[in-house]
């Protein structure tokens, strides 16, 4: 198991390669799938603002691709901003492959890992729809 210092370097080194030319605000993450394999994605925006994507989804949708559909963990690395949380469409995204922890940055230096409940309460997620099939 990587230790999730190791896991935000991969993130950190994630943000490095985002396609941030608007906002400037890169943002790496790291999934870490069920099965030990680690994906990672940057924040990539766009011309027309609504069709960029963030690193978190960009990470999972990669590993989702890659045939995950349990995730364990999502770190996430911001280097232009102390403490960096996801999202709510990215909450929302690591919902449906049932994340366990996310970790952030606190600003400090130190990570902070919540179990994912305290970053999506009461969520609506596959189990809430009785048409999913697998
Ligand atoms: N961003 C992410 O990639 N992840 C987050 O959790 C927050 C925001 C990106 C989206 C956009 O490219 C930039 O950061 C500013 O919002």
């Amino acid at each position: 198991m990587n230790g999730y210092a190791e896991l935000h370097g991969r993130a950190q080194a994630a943000a490095s390669s985002a396609y941030a030319p608007y906002s400037g605000f890169r943002v790496g993450a790291v999934v870490v799938a069920d099965d030990g394999r680690v994906f990672s994605g940057c924040n990539v925006e766009n011309a027309a603002y609504g069709s960029g994507i963030c690193a978190e989804g960009n990470a999972i949708s990669t590993a989702a691709a890659a045939g995950v559909r349990k995730i364990d963990t999502v770190v996430i690395a911001c280097l232009d901003a102390g403490e960096c949380y996801p999202c709510g469409n990215c909450r929302q995204l690591m919902r449906e492959f049932s994340v366990d922890t996310v970790v952030v940055q606190d600003g400090d230096g130190s990570l902070r890992h919540h179990a994912f409940a305290e970053i999506l309460p009461h969520s609506f997620g596959p189990d809430s729809l009785s048409s999913k099939k697998d």
